[in-house]
């Protein structure tokens, strides 16, 4: 059984090893602890039997979310984990012509890609070079 909430101090120990453990540029422990504060910030964690399973991280902006992280626990994924999170913060929007999600993906990132495709994703340009020797690709899901 899967539970998604908002983040806490005491959930930062499991994402910031996760962070640290899968994300080629992780963010540090204070950038966290920033987002527990930020006022535009959506920072929710899921939670199941094993603990702390993955986290998101999206912004509020206007009527968009830019989505900064997702993560899953290597051990946890394809169990719909990620899809939940994505859902969560898609309710957190109210559906309008210009509500959406946007996010960057590195292009050889094709685990990502599919995933974001799956849940609906279109893929609306390209930044060349963006992550040095990768290019990021723009991806966005409108809530209408
Ligand atoms: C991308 C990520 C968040 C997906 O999380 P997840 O919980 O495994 O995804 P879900 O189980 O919700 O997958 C939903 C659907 O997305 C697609 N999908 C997910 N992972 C996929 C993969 N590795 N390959 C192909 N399709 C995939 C599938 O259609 C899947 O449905 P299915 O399992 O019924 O086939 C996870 O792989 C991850 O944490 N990766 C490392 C961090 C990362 O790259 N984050 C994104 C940075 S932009």
């Amino acid at each position: 059984m899967i539970n998604i909430r908002n983040a806490t101090e005491s959930d930062l120990d499991a994402v910031c090893s996760m962070e640290n453990e899968w994300m080629p540029s992780p963010w540090s422990r204070q950038g966290f602890e920033s987002e527990l504060s930020n006022s535009f910030s959506h920072f929710l964690v899921a939670e199941n039997e094993n603990g702390i399973a993955g986290y998101a991280v999206a912004w509020r902006v206007a009527g968009e979310l830019q989505l900064n992280r997702i993560l899953i626990h290597a051990s946890q994924r394809r169990r719909g984990i990620g899809r939940a999170l994505l859902e969560n913060l898609a309710r957190r929007l109210t559906p309008s012509p210009h509500s959406r999600i946007l996010i960057e993906v590195r292009s050889k990132n094709l685990e990502a890609r599919s995933f974001y495709r799956a849940a609906g994703f279109v893929e609306t340009g390209r930044r060349r070079r963006y992550y040095g020797g990768d290019d990021a690709m723009l991806m966005e899901l409108k809530i209408k």
